[in-house]
């Protein structure tokens, strides 16, 4: 962001990101250039923790306005909040928390950022998917895709963790060999695999990967993964990792401040930042 454009002063509202570790976090680049496009006076900032209550009670004290939450924190903060909202109370985990004068309420706008940027591309009802993955954002994703009327099934590398998400979302699991040959209309990657700097991987067979499917990584550097590369060359309609990013960045941006996100201008500071080599997380 453009440093000489920022004011800091006694008014500046405060938000930030806790988790740990944070090195490659790009939500402050995202935030920032969104208060700063919106002309708020505010700034975000990355506070590396472990801590799950002592960044609850910090926020409070310090009045921090809002609280981007990421791993290992998503579900340990739940207990030390005032409210939890029901759609991430159902995933059991947060990534956003808002301080309401004093009341602390959390969110899951992973969820609805998968969502926004699965259903610019995609009418989602009766569709049958796969998930690929079984951590906490395939669990973010998977209950919300339940709730769309989506069929699913999961697909994991660990059979134990991969069956406790299949039978909490009341759907069949399959192992990572069981892939081929398996039909589907959508396919969600939600592991970390093919994530710079192993760009050339990928754990999904070539042979699924259908013309008019719907193929969306959660992976967001590169923008353009190895999955989603073999996914345009056989004519399927893909979906960048990216756009989940901004969305749920913008969510955050809605509920903590109650005005219009500007994602363009997020989005271009995103993209700066990764083109400039920021490795993203
Ligand atoms: N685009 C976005 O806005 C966004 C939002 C959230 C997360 N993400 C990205 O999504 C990824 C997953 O996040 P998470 O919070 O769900 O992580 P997580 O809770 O640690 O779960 C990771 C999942 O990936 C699987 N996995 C990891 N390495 C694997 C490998 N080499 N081969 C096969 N499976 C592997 C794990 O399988 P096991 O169960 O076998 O360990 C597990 O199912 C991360 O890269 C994160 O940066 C993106």
């Amino acid at each position: 962001m453009n440093q000489s454009k920022m004011k800091i002063d006694q008014n500046t509202t405060l938000f930030g990101v806790v988790g740990f570790p944070l090195g490659h976090t790009l939500s402050p680049v995202m935030h920032n250039a969104a208060f700063e496009a919106t002309g708020l006076n505010a700034v975000y900032l990355a506070f590396p923790t472990k801590d799950p209550e002592g960044c609850v009670r910090g926020m409070r004290a310090l009045g921090i306005r809002g609280l981007s939450v990421t791993l290992p924190l998503k579900s340990a903060v739940l207990p030390f909040l005032d409210e939890v909202d029901p759609l991430a109370k159902m995933i059991g985990a947060v990534n956003t928390v808002v301080n309401d004068r004093g009341r602390l309420v959390g969110y899951n706008t992973d969820a609805s950022g998968a969502l926004k940027a699965m259903e610019e591309r995609t009418a989602l009802p009766n569709k049958r998917c796969l998930i690929l993955g079984a951590g906490g954002a395939a669990r973010a994703i998977g209950f919300i895709l339940r709730e769309k009327g989506v069929a699913l099934c999961v697909a994991n590398r660990s059979h134990q963790r991969g069956k406790e998400l299949a039978l909490s979302l009341q759907c069949p699991y399959i192992g990572l060999d069981e892939m081929e040959g398996r039909s589907a209309d959508l396919l969600v990657q939600t592991t970390p695999v093919g994530m710079a700097p192993h760009v050339e991987e990928s754990i999904v067979p070539e042979s699924i990967l259908r013309p008019h499917m719907v193929v969306m990584d959660i992976v967001y550097n590169p923008v353009e993964t190895k999955l989603l590369r073999m996914a345009r060359a056989r004519g399927c309609v893909t979906v960048s990792g990216l756009r989940m990013f901004l969305y749920q960045g913008a969510e955050q941006f809605s509920l903590w401040t109650g005005i219009e996100p500007p994602v363009e201008a997020m989005r271009l500071a995103v993209e700066k930042a990764l083109r400039e080599g920021h490795e993203g997380n």
